[in-house]
């Protein structure tokens, strides 16, 4: 008996130093919330256990040692129906709750009520995409959501196979070539996460991530409406959405938008140039370059760095970027 209760102040013990680190990130959805109670119950359960077995384990081993010069042998115990019976039901209890339990927060977590968000997830070596449906297709590189509305990630890829991941909100799923995979997450923290990418995809897989931006819902109305009509608005406004909201900033240089990114050509002095060395007209070369980046590489830049995945952008928006990034002073060739 007094086994038992060392066994039990070793598991608070146990459990305090569990506790006492930050292992976790804080979740910032209502699924990652369950799944992180869950976690916590059966780790619970694991150190209590562990703790019970190992005090029995280390005390028999001293208590019941035989003397060095000792060569009797042991009692002739024939097992203990009570203790195998103890032994064997509060196990089976401790499962059944860590069953139960896993399969209440399962279906929960999939559950994507009645009236979701929905966004299309589209996975490519090695970039993410996300189209707002019911927005006007806006289409962005980074995945922004309303806070507290529960949202449906309907996915596909490309080409091989990817898993979206935020670890903030917990749920994650592997993105299947020839399938659309689905995911529901209720964001209830405001904050930027990120997006990774965890299935081992190619090369750039390390690389393969993004933001997820949880903001008000009237922020979120408002981002999409503005980017929404600014791209079907057409002109230099709608050019600059479309630069904006796929993340071109983050590698090239281009004045116009303010953009200092240095691992893809600079925009502002390559294109001129690059378009005449690849034979052919500016806004050609700019939508090449921009569907099918490995057509042409500018001197002195690797191949297979930029995402292949823009070639799906819908035409209007296709079109405003070219337009938007043809030289002003070739402007009268362009269409
Ligand atoms: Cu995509 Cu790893």
């Amino acid at each position: 008996m007094q086994l038992v209760v060392f066994g039990l102040i070793a598991a608070a013990i146990a459990t305090a130093v569990a506790l006492g680190f930050h292992w976790l990130v804080v979740p910032a959805s209502r699924q990652a919330g369950r799944i992180f109670f869950l976690y916590w119950l059966a780790t619970g359960i694991s150190i209590l256990v562990f703790s019970v077995v190992t005090s029995v384990l280390v005390y028999s081993i001293i208590h019941f040692r035989a003397a060095p010069d000792d060569m009797s042998d042991g009692p002739p115990i024939h097992g203990n129906t009570r203790l195998e019976i103890i032994w064997t039901l509060v196990p089976t209890v401790l499962v059944i709750v860590v069953g139960v339990a896993s399969a209440i927060v399962l279906s929960k977590n999939s559950d994507a009520g009645t009236n979701p968000l929905i966004v299309n997830v589209t996975a490519e070596q090695f970039e993410w995409q996300f189209t707002y449906p019911h927005q006007g297709n806006v289409t962005a590189a980074e995945l922004r959501l309303p806070v507290d509305r529960t949202v449906k990630l309907v996915m596909t890829t490309r080409d091989v196979i990817h898993s979206f991941w935020v670890p903030e909100f917990a749920q994650k799923q592997d993105v299947v070539p020839g399938i659309t995979t689905t995911l529901v997450i209720t964001p209830d923290r405001l904050g930027t996460y990120p997006v990774i990418c965890t299935e081992l995809c190619g090369l750039g897989h390390a690389l393969m991530r993004s933001e997820a931006i949880v903001m008000q819902p009237a922020a979120f109305d408002a981002w999409a409406k503005s980017t929404a009509s600014a791209v079907s608005g057409g002109g230099a406004a709608a050019g600059k959405a479309v630069f904006a909201a796929q993340g071109c900033g983050a590698c090239h240089t281009f004045k116009a938008a303010g953009a200092t990114g240095k691992v893809g050509p600079d925009l502002d002095t390559a294109i001129v140039k690059d378009a005449q060395l690849a034979g052919l007209s500016v806004p050609d070369f700019i939508r090449q370059s921009i569907t099918d980046p490995n057509a042409y590489i500018s001197p002195g830049f690797p191949k297979n760095v930029m995402p292949g995945n823009f070639g799906s952008l819908p035409k209007s928006q296709l079109d405003a970027l070219v337009n938007y990034l043809v030289p002003p002073s070739t402007k009268t060739v362009s269409p």
